[in-house]
């Protein structure tokens, strides 16, 4: 099938999701959750895109193409989301607490370390 993927014409065979379908071509998309070797579950967003026609973002690792679909993976506003989703992820997960030396006697890193366990 055909696929419009930033302006480029694609060929995709409907097994493997815009995500891949992008990278085969060299059109990048960031992800954080998507993972060759496990089932596709749009944990992060981060990979989300615009789709012509349809309302919202969806994501891209998990989405497969469909004939004639018309697929943006950048934009002012995919930017903006990705920018907000990216920071409710850091705000939920400690980043320099990891290389810490005072991480052990932080209750913060304590804290936060418990929450993104769950
Ligand atoms: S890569 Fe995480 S939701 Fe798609």
């Amino acid at each position: 099938m055909k696929v419009i993927i930033d302006g480029k014409k694609l060929e995709a065979d409907g097994h493997k999701t815009i995500l891949e379908t992008a990278r085969e071509s060299d059109i990048f998309i960031p992800s954080l959750c998507d993972h060759p070797q496990l089932l596709p579950f749009g944990g992060c967003r981060l990979c989300i895109v615009e789709i012509k026609g349809r309302k919202g973002l969806v994501p891209s690792c998990s989405t497969y193409p469909e004939e004639g679909m018309e697929v943006k993976t950048d934009s002012a506003n995919l930017r903006r989301m990705r920018k907000q989703i990216l920071g409710l992820i850091l705000s939920e997960h400690p980043d320099a607490c990891l290389i810490c030396s005072e991480k052990e006697n932080c209750d913060e890193y304590k804290s936060t370390i418990r929450r993104s366990i769950r």
